[in-house]
């Protein structure tokens, strides 16, 4: 057995700590994050009065209520993220909204969109806000938002909706008045764009419960923790999960695989859409 220092992470542990994180979250730590994973954990350690990291593998690996886990990936993710982040995707949407998902409200569909890996909210409720900017109000009814993350906590405070003046920043001032209500402490979304969204727990890595298709989904700056295989199975899975011709968004620095590439076109930066079946254009 390799000797541990107490709060030390051995390469050892780091190793089973890795294969662990990978095969519950999909994250790909690699080995030189050695010491910025052992500092962001060394606090769960104190936290749960655990003498090394081979008794916080163990409260890992015995963890029915999945609280742990949750609190391994909220250390070693981020929730970074803003209101219209990547600003063109959310024109992108505006254009797509007028040319086909009106025409579409209008004969009766209805029409699904995700916001997978939505953090706090922001991005689900940005799609909301657009959507209601943008169609007829008896419309709006018939769209349907689904915005998953697998952290508990960040999906708590999404569904509250309320902001401080930092998170709000780059908010336009109408759009702030027209979609939000001043609290004590910053702003709360109204509840038309509140009603739009439903927030479920999902880790992207297990399996998907829905059976619907959707319209648009945006996976954008969550793929990118994970390695090339786990991204291309995603990129698959979610292109599974599209209508034919639906859009699929994603972070700025994250990139399609050849074989994602082949089933989509580009229609801008960072955002694709699905070819119908057979179509080589
Ligand atoms: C950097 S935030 C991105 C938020 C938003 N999509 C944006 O671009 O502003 C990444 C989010 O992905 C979530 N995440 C990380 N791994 C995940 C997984 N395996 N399944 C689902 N969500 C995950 C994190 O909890 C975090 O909220």
């Amino acid at each position: 057995m390799p000797q541990t220092t107490q709060g030390a992470l051995s390469p050892h542990q780091f190793d089973a700590l890795a294969e662990f994180v990978k095969s519950r979250i999909g994250l790909h730590l690699r080995a030189e994050k050695r010491a910025l994973v052992e500092s962001r954990l060394i606090k769960r350690l104190s936290v749960l009065r655990l003498p090394d990291f081979d008794a916080y593998l163990d409260t890992l690996r015995n963890d029915p209520s999945g609280a742990e886990m949750n609190a391994l990936s909220q250390a070693l993710t981020t929730n970074v993220t803003a209101f219209f982040r990547e600003a063109h995707h959310f024109e992108r949407l505006r254009e797509w909204i007028r040319s086909d998902v009106s025409p579409r409200l209008a004969r009766g569909e209805e029409v699904r969109l995700w916001s997978a890996g939505c953090s706090i909210g922001a991005e689900p409720y940005s799609i909301a806000m657009v959507m209601i900017e943008e169609l007829p109000s008896e419309y709006v009814s018939r769209v349907k938002i689904l915005a998953t993350d697998i952290d508990k906590s960040v999906l708590a405070r999404a569904r509250h909706g309320e902001y401080g003046a930092r998170e709000t920043e780059n908010l336009a001032p109408d759009i702030l008045s027209r979609h939000f209500t001043v609290t004590a402490t910053g702003h709360v979304a109204n509840d038309p764009v509140r009603n739009l969204v439903q927030f479920r727990g999902l880790n992207l890595i297990e399996a998907w419960p829905m059976k619907k298709l959707f319209a648009a989904i945006f996976c954008r700056n969550v793929v990118i923790y994970f390695d090339a295989p786990t991204q291309a199975a995603l990129w698959k899975r979610f292109l599974d999960q599209l209508e034919p011709e639906g859009h699929l968004m994603i972070g700025h620095s994250e990139r399609l695989d050849q074989n994602a590439l082949r089933s989509v076109r580009s229609v801008g930066v960072t955002c694709y859409q699905k070819k119908k079946e057979g179509a080589t254009q």
